[in-house]
């Protein structure tokens, strides 16, 4: 055969080659998240735009409730009913459940993961590693032990963030006299489990807290520290609302943001709330550690995993899309800005991020990291659940004590870690 047939025959094959490899088909691709809040929902878009980019047609499977236990209980159903979607929106320790039931998509088998190791950090790289092995694709990090300031109330009475919790007190006292709401708290056991998990740290220091919430060390849970945290935690109640049960974290978000109350504590997938609706770091709200964590980074890293389906290769195809697509640095950066996390990946251009962003990213470089247990970082979900719930029952309730939940706490770990 002439050369140059052979040549042009190359070159085409080369470009087939290159169109299938970043080209995916247009069947729906399904995906489980908890997306549904506006900051969220316009990171979702984010990641539906980049994805039809690629071909991808986001298939939207979206179950409302933050911190995600609805979704994860839909999950379950459906993958019962052998009817998975493509991806959902699994992170932490449930990485590894859902591998032991054999239902997911090995990630390094899928696309050439060797240089991941060059951008991802290693707290990242084990949170989706099931045995050294990619079983899910990180995206973004979220801190979750910020407190969040209202920058016009904090203003109006020259009040100075507190760092500790006797100056926390101290303000949220003189701002309740003022006839003002003290903090902002929403209804669901999870984010009442949000505030206790940064008293936790700052009581018991990051090193305890990982022995009670990763490794259930009795000693550290049944301990006079533990009994400290929760007396600590209680007294927070008194400056809250009462939220309606079951509100979720956007409405007392907003209540925040619209200047009815001082303080909240969550994390910065409120930031995205916020951003939607043009209010901006500094001048509307300012972050700062929750008091006496300010030496720890709570992360919570998102993430997606894969479910094993026909495997077809347009299926293949669209799946080694996703994953490119999820990894790429263009798409980290676009979702953390809408999202107010930061990117998953390292070393990428943070300029355009806002200052909390900013100083997200330092602190992780810099602080002692610990896995957000109300976040599904530390434990698998149902060991988690049951946990959150025992602390927001204490926090609402009137007549149990500290010592009594803490008592309740040990004999609950006891069960949860008894094959
Ligand atoms: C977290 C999730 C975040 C976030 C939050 C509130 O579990 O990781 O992405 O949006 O729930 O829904």
């Amino acid at each position: 055969m002439n050369k140059n047939i052979i040549k042009s025959l190359s070159t085409v094959f080369c470009i087939g080659t290159y169109i299938l490899s970043y080209t995916a088909n247009a069947a729906p691709f399904e995906v489980l998240h908890w997306w549904t809040e506006p900051g969220e929902l316009q990171s979702k878009q984010v990641l539906v735009d980049h994805l039809k980019i690629k071909n991808i047609e986001f298939e939207d499977f979206a179950i409302v409730g933050g911190g995600g236990d609805g979704a994860i209980h839909v999950l379950q159903m459906r993958a019962l009913s052998g009817t998975p979607p493509e991806a959902a929106q699994i992170k932490g320790p449930d990485i590894t459940e859902w591998d032991k039931l054999s239902m997911l998509v090995s990630i390094d088998k899928l696309v050439d993961t060797r240089a991941w190791t060059n951008f991802l950090p290693e707290v990242v790289i084990n949170d989706v590693s099931v045995d050294n092995k990619y079983m899910g694709v990180p995206i973004n990090i979220h801190r979750v032990n910020w407190l969040w300031l209202n920058t016009k109330i904090f203003k109006r009475f020259g009040l100075a963030a507190p760092t500790t919790w006797k100056q926390f007190f101290t303000v949220a006292d003189f701002i309740q006299a003022k006839g003002i709401k003290p903090l902002s708290m929403g209804g669901t056991p999870w984010q009442d489990a949000l505030l206790f998990e940064s008293i936790a740290i700052s009581v018991l220091g990051p090193d305890n807290y990982i022995k009670a919430f990763v490794y259930f060390d009795n000693s550290v849970i049944n301990s006079a520290a533990m009994v400290e945290a929760f007396k600590l935690f209680k007294r927070l109640h008194r400056y809250t609302s009462i939220a309606q049960q079951g509100q979720d974290w956007f409405w007392a978000s907003q209540s925040f943001i619209n200047d009815q109350a001082a303080m909240f504590f969550m994390g910065d997938w409120v930031k995205g709330s916020w951003t939607a609706a043009g209010k901006e770091a500094l001048k509307d709200y300012r972050c700062v550690p929750a008091p006496g964590t300010e030496e720890v980074f709570s992360y919570n890293i998102d993430s997606f995993v894969l479910f094993k389906k026909v495997n077809t290769d347009v299926e293949q195809t669209n799946q080694k899309v996703f994953v490119n697509t999820l990894i790429s640095p263009e798409f980290q950066i676009d979702f953390s800005k809408a999202k107010g996390s930061i990117p998953a990946r390292q070393n990428v251009d943070l300029s355009s991020f806002d200052a909390c962003s900013k100083q997200s990213a330092y602190d992780f470089d810099h602080k002692i990291k610990v896995p957000s247990f109300t976040q599904n970082m530390a434990t698998s979900s149902h060991q988690q659940g049951q946990i959150i719930q025992l602390i927001s029952d204490y926090f609402n309730s009137e007549s149990l004590s500290a010592e009594e939940a803490v008592q309740q706490l040990d004999v609950m770990v006891k069960a949860l870690t008894s094959k």
